[in-house]
């Protein structure tokens, strides 16, 4: 599944290689091959693509193709190419390790870690006099065997109602509820994607995605999300998609996870015609289309543009209500929800009853609750980007216009060894490779505001004091894997 960046491509994502900072009196082919090295760790230019040939990539930059020849030299000598004569140049990694991402799972019992690995909030207070509600009407339930494979009526009415709001007429035999997003994505790759088969997934992205990928052991290709200028590069993303065709691409285009970012609308229409023409499902994880901030516009839904069946959307209630209720759904053509269900039934057969009328009774009050978890969430955001800026101005921070998490440039390839430091003043992070699968994403850290102001400002104020002596001080040592949703 080789895909091929092209010289303009290429020279597009080095974009002012020559003149990166701290480049001295390194000579241009030093500072070419510095600068791929850079994309590599960064996962913008993914493992295993072909570089363009050499002349090809001298006339995309203007250079001598001696000095992509010394550049892929320094390269291949470092570890970061490949090549094989009559095959190309492809990207690799010094030592060719990849780290593969297993299921993060673990409870968080230490109750004075402030814990940053998990992005997700606390129950808002309607939630116990929706319980009470609930348990109060579950007698009209009782009377019946109480298994629901898609889910109750009324709940499925209610998400229903909920897409057609944001202009996706949705019925509710369209929509099928699950025990949370993670479950509407484990049903829906055991139902579409045969074991081996090709999958592009963006890096970075949600770790429990890619464990949920690595069970149905698929092949991964990665499309890498810039830091800041928007995140997808719509050319390299399609063109990645026509070069690979794979089976499925697994997308999270609303204030994506890890990223933030949110695709704008003419992508997702390209992404859809796309994937039709290389016979590519999408699955379109809205897990935070709830949670835009500062009154940002959201895009069309990227079903919007699907007239063949080929996008199946999942989501949930985890991020703008509570994560803690396990209520998530697909939205997909009917005969596939059908099918979904069946599949189901070998599985956990239905989701609880009393679940599910606390959910309807959450929705029907969602416009007051995402409101106050909106307000809440700018909040913390902005607390968190001040303290960020006070406490470690070397880090770059693109804030994000929704979701749960910053994306952080660091101020070097450090984030593993910062997370192992800052363990030892109780604060829990989630470092850059997580989110990625190949060792990649050193410079990056993912910290989500979902904790009250004083605890994240806490938790900022720590890892400073932590920061500067990691130099010194950062040792490789085992730790439990940190708790990430
Ligand atoms: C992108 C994404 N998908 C799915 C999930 C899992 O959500 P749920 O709790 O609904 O299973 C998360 C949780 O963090 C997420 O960020």
């Amino acid at each position: 599944m080789t895909s091929l960046v092209r010289g303009t491509q290429l020279a597009r994502l080095l974009g002012q290689w020559h003149a990166l900072p701290g480049r001295r009196r390194s000579p241009d082919y030093a500072a070419l091959a510095a600068a791929v090295r850079g994309l590599i760790a960064d996962a913008r230019l993914p493992l295993g693509v072909r570089l363009p040939a050499e002349r090809e990539l001298a006339e995309a930059l203007r250079v001598s193709r001696t000095t992509v020849t010394a550049a892929y030299r320094e390269l291949r000598e470092s570890g970061h190419v490949t090549s094989r004569r009559g095959a190309g140049s492809w990207t690799t990694l010094p030592g060719g390790h990849r780290v593969a991402s297993s299921g993060l799972w673990t409870p968080l019992d230490d109750l004075d870690m402030i814990d940053l690995g998990c992005a997700a909030p606390a129950a808002p207070v309607e939630l116990l006099s929706a319980a009470r509600a609930a348990a109060e009407e579950l007698p009209r339930y009782l009377g019946g065997a109480g298994y629901h494979p898609t889910g109750i009526g009324e709940l499925r009415e209610a998400v229903a109602a909920a897409y057609t709001r944001r202009g996706l007429p949705t019925s509710a035999e369209q929509i099928m509820i699950t025990n949370g997003t993670q479950h509407a994505l484990d049903l829906v790759l055991r139902l579409t994607l045969p074991a081996g088969a090709g999958v592009l997934v963006e890096s970075p992205t949600y770790p429990n995605a890619l464990a949920a990928l690595a069970a149905r052991r698929a092949r991964l290709t990665t499309h890498g999300l810039a830091a800041d200028a928007g995140g997808w590069d719509a050319d390299l993303l399609l063109g990645s998609l026509r070069q690979t065709r794979p089976r499925l691409a697994y997308l999270i285009p609303e204030f994506q996870n890890p990223t933030g970012h949110l695709m704008p609308v003419d992508l997702r229409e390209r992404l859809v015609a796309t994937a039709q023409a290389t016979g590519t499902d999408l699955v379109v994880d809205e897990s935070f289309v709830d949670l835009p901030l500062d009154g940002t516009a959201m895009p069309a839904p990227t079903a919007v543009f699907d007239r063949h069946s080929r996008v199946v959307t999942i989501g949930g209630m985890s991020k703008p209500y509570w994560g803690g209720l396990r209520i998530g759904w697909v939205r997909a053509a009917a005969p596939q929800v059908q099918r979904l269900a069946a599949a189901r039934v070998g599985v956990d057969m239905a989701n609880p009853v009393l679940d599910q009328l606390l959910a309807v009774h959450l929705l029907a009050d969602a416009d007051a609750i995402v409101a106050a978890r909106r307000a809440e969430l700018a909040g913390r955001r902005d607390a968190l980007v001040a303290a960020l800026r006070e406490f470690l101005p070397d880090w770059r921070v693109t804030v994000p216009r929704g979701g749960v998490t910053l994306w952080t440039e660091l101020d070097g390839p450090i984030s593993s060894a910062l997370a192992r430091a800052t363990e030892e003043v109780g604060v829990r992070l989630a470092p850059g490779p997580r989110f990625g699968l190949d060792g990649t994403l050193e410079r990056f850290l993912r910290l989500p505001f979902t904790l009250p102001a004083e605890e994240l400002v806490e938790a900022v104020r720590r890892i400073a004091a932590v920061r500067y002596d990691l130099d010194q001080t950062a040792r490789p040592r085992w730790r439990e894997p940190a708790v990430i949703a």
